[in-house]
């Protein structure tokens, strides 16, 4: 196993459409999927198509840890996912924004529009189907992960570039914003205290 270079958004590989994967059941497509497994998991990554680790081939993996799913009945936490191969079918007309980072996009982060409900199909390393209903987080990696084998970046996708920022600078304006938050209840509290 090994950890592969993932390439930031600029590189060519990024924008092409991957290929169809011949043989899901091949050796060299077990250790591909092996070691983005590992890159994905080293970069504390939700998911990780092929294209971002310089391969043009149709696969993706990804992952729903518990913090992240957002409770729905299908949005339940999942464990490491191989999907060679995909199918994306969106379902119904719900667009909602989610915050989104990507492994190529290194330090920024953005509100991008993603369809609520999903089926996806494919095929893991075995050749056994995968795939099902998904929604919230889980059909907003899928969407993301399946955009790259697409060619597409979460950016090509957005509506309101007001939403667009470094995560750190993000972070510290949420931080601030709850510190003075909690400043004004203090004072809000004593004038009551004092009346
Ligand atoms: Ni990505």
């Amino acid at each position: 196993m090994a950890i592969l270079k993932i390439a930031r958004m600029g590189h060519p590989v990024l924008l092409e459409r991957a290929a169809e994967v011949a043989d899901p059941t091949a050796p060299e497509i077990a250790r591909l999927v092996a070691d983005m497994i590992e890159t994905m998991e080293d970069a504390s990554g939700a998911g990780l198509a092929a294209p971002q680790v310089h391969v043009p081939l149709r696969i993706f993996v990804f992952r729903v840890s518990a913090q992240r799913g957002t409770g729905d009945a299908d949005d339940v936490p999942v464990s490491t996912t191989v999907v060679i191969n995909p199918t994306v079918e969106l379902l119904g007309e719900d667009v909602r924004l989610r915050w989104e980072g990507c492994l190529s996009i290194p330090g920024l982060r953005a509100a991008v529009p993603r369809n609520w409900r999903i089926r996806y199909t494919g095929v893991d390393t075995h050749g056994n189907t995968v795939g099902r209903e998904a929604t919230g987080f889980h059909a907003g990696v899928v969407q993301h992960e399946y955009d790259h084998l697409d060619g597409i970046l979460y950016p090509m996708r957005m509506s309101d570039f007001s939403l667009f920022g470094f995560t750190e600078e993000m972070e510290r304006a949420a931080q601030m914003q709850a510190q003075q938050r909690a400043a004004e209840a203090r004072a809000l509290e004593q004038a009551e205290n004092a009346a």
